[in-house]
């Protein structure tokens, strides 16, 4: 009997880009303030990518680090997966763009949209395809550039979301180690609740269409908070259940970072104290595809994460969609 090869982390990195927004200047830009973003949301600042840059370029910073960390060079890759909502551009994919920027030669490559919860579908894509014989090395990003499609007039959206990439090489590891279960969830009911409804087949770029600001985040706040509260621990919870293991086992969650207060519901739930839990949306503020990385590779730069710990990643996003993973470190 052919055994199935433990798939799992290898190498980890993140990149954010210098410009910070903070609380203080978006008060000068909408009608909001400092205390009600700390108070509603928890976030504090965001990153923004710099007018030159794109999403590949900060997909490709994180990767060398990852690549780095893994003691693998671009060759040895043999895909890449790129989880975005805000990709360089229709086509190329941001994959081929990261490819060819680091010169990935052998590596197949291609985007993945499942917005927030992109990267854990990202994962659940790599580890199986790895773990089927197909590929050996995957390199998974989840990278944004969520300030391009940002309306900086809507103070529901415009306080919430940051620019960044966190990226990892998925690559077999010894037996007992790596990814135990995949949780992965859509519900297309909800797909009006949170979008980017022009530019596309549906609603093609036109002078209405930039008028109307169909090119820009729209969000139901409040039906997206709802839907994340109740999805979060629950399929945390699945997903602790599939891998068989329980909450008790959890040395650290890394969770979508959308709002503090839904994080904090996820922690309750799952009885788990705030520093089980890796934070860091008072920085970063929402990245979307990016976030899950970017706290997964800042929680392994702070020591956070040892050898044998049990994380549980756990994310919700537009779609509807969500995902979690049981992954042994
Ligand atoms: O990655 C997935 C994407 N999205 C999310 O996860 C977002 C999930 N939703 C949330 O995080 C929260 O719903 C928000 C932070 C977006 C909003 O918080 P909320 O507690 O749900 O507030 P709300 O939308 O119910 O609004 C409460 C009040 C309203 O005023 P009135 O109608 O009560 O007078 C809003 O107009 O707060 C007002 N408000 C603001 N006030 C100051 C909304 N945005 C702001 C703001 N500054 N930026």
């Amino acid at each position: 009997m052919v055994s199935i090869p433990s798939v799992g982390i290898i190498g980890s990195g993140k990149y954010v880009p210098d410009r910070i927004l903070t609380n203080q200047e978006l008060e000068q830009m909408v009608e909001t303030n400092d205390e009600w973003i700390v108070t509603r949301t928890g976030i504090r600042e965001r990153r923004l990518v710099a007018p030159e840059q794109a999403t590949s370029d900060l997909g490709y910073e994180a990767s060398k680090i990852a690549l780095k960390a893994a003691g693998l060079t671009p060759e040895d890759i043999d895909l890449i997966i790129v989880a975005t909502i805000t990709p360089d551009m229709f086509f190329p994919s941001t994959a081929c763009l990261i490819q060819e920027k680091l010169g990935a030669k052998r590596a197949a490559a291609f985007d993945l949209s499942a917005a927030c919860s992109g990267f854990i579908y990202g994962l659940a894509t790599a580890s199986s395809m790895i773990s089927s014989g197909l590929y050996k090395h995957v390199l998974v990003i989840g990278a944004e550039s969520l300030s391009r499609i940002t309306d900086y007039t809507d103070r529901n959206t415009c306080i919430l979301f940051g620019d960044g990439a966190g990226a990892v090489v998925l690559g077999p590891v010894p037996e007992g180690r790596g990814f135990k279960s995949f949780v992965l969830g859509a519900d297309g009911a909800g797909g009006e609740l949170l979008k980017v409804g022009g530019g596309g087949s549906r609603m093609p770029s036109s002078t209405e269409s930039v008028t109307g600001k169909h090119h820009f985040i729209h969000m139901a706040g409040n039906e997206v908070f709802k839907f994340a509260v109740r999805i979060m621990g629950g399929a945390a919870e699945e997903a602790l259940e599939k891998a068989g293991y329980t909450k008790e086992d959890i040395d650290l969650l890394i969770p979508h970072q959308a709002n503090i207060r839904i994080i904090q519901s996820a922690l309750n739930r799952l009885d788990l104290p705030e520093e089980k839990a890796m934070i860091n949306l008072d920085k970063y503020g929402n990245v979307s595809a990016g976030s899950i990385p970017i706290a997964l590779a800042e929680a392994v730069e702070q020591g956070r994460v040892n050898e044998g710990d049990c994380l549980v990643l756990v994310g919700f996003g537009g779609g509807l969609t969500w995902g979690a993973s049981v992954l042994i470190w």
